[in-house]
């Protein structure tokens, strides 16, 4: 049983395809039941007797993420593939319901509140996997957006003190997805859940660049690999034996990265998390 978050985008759906094919049943993520849907017929166009299942959830929003949990309860004890590819990277400054910047919600916190509220499930899928653990996928990116930006400000978490742009809103979220997979890895080692983050390089054609368009995404989709490609490391990651036990680490190509920036900073790995914690409500 796997479940993959931005399942009906470039990459998202390229890993769902991909884990289809696999075999076991995959949970279809979407910000709707109507775009789960989309995506599901698009799969099964490939991969005729896919077995797949739409769960609709606004992944910017807590209370959406956690009724989208409970719906997945209500059908599922047990979950041994967690896919967090959902994100977004926006031109002009948003705020969700709860509060926050669409892109710090979207991109950290969805991560983060989607995979504690899955854990359990991923704890009880571990003890029946054949591979012995379960495993969480982070996508994020080794890219931090140059010297100026790579760090996290955590005085500025919702870009409110700053001129926002998305060169300024969006590396530092890829950055707190790696520190958050760290910050996993080392809370659940010994539970048989494994926690990894993946840079996938810049991946062509995909929805994500829509909102900023010009030369940035001309650059993408010039320059970059097709979501097939980019869904390899990803589903390795999530169903090879080679990668039942390593966790805590980020990956391109099937090859271990060094961390960028605050990457390989315990301090802000635990602020992050605390940060994250206090702004979920949880725990
Ligand atoms: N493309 C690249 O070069 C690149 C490079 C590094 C990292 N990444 C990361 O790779 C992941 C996939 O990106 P992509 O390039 O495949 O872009 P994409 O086609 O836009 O896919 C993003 C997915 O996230 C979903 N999503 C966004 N906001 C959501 C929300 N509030 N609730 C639920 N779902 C939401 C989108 O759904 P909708 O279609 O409904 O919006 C879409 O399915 C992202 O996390 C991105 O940050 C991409």
């Amino acid at each position: 049983m796997s479940l993959v978050s931005g399942a009906t985008g470039g990459l998202g759906k390229a890993i769902a395809t991909a884990l289809a094919r696999e075999g076991g049943t995959v949970v279809v993520l979407g910000r709707s039941e109507a775009r789960a849907e989309d995506a599901i017929r698009d799969i099964q166009a490939v991969v005729p007797n896919a077995a797949l299942e739409p769960l609709a959830s606004d992944l910017s929003s807590q209370a959406s993420i956690r009724s989208a949990v409970d719906e997945f309860h209500s059908r599922h004890q047990k979950l041994n593939v967690l896919v967090n590819a959902a994100g977004v990277f926006r031109k002009e400054r948003q705020v969700t319901p709860d509060g926050l910047e669409v892109t710090f919600a979207t991109n950290v916190m969805g991560y983060f509140l989607l995979t504690n509220l899955l854990v359990d499930s991923l704890k009880q899928g571990a003890s029946e996997d054949d591979l012995w653990t379960s495993r969480v996928v982070n996508i994020a990116s080794k890219y931090s957006g140059g010297p100026s930006v790579t760090k996290i400000d955590f005085d500025d978490l919702q870009t409110t003190k700053r001129k926002y742009s998305y060169m300024r809103a969006t590396p530092p979220t890829m950055l707190g997805r790696v520190l958050l997979t760290q910050e996993f890895a080392e809370r659940l080692r010994g539970s048989n859940v494994v926690v990894n983050a993946v840079h996938p390089g810049l991946v062509k054609n995909t929805g994500l660049l829509q909102d900023v368009g010009g030369p940035f995404r001309w650059l993408t989709n010039t320059l970059g690999k097709p979501a097939e490609e980019a869904a390899d490391t990803p589903v390795w990651l999530a169903t090879s034996p080679d990668t039942a036990a390593v966790t805590g680490k980020l990956w391109a190509k099937r090859k271990e990265l060094p961390t960028p920036g605050m990457g390989s900073d315990p301090a802000s790995r635990k602020r992050l998390w605390e940060e994250c914690t206090r702004l979920a409500k949880i725990l």
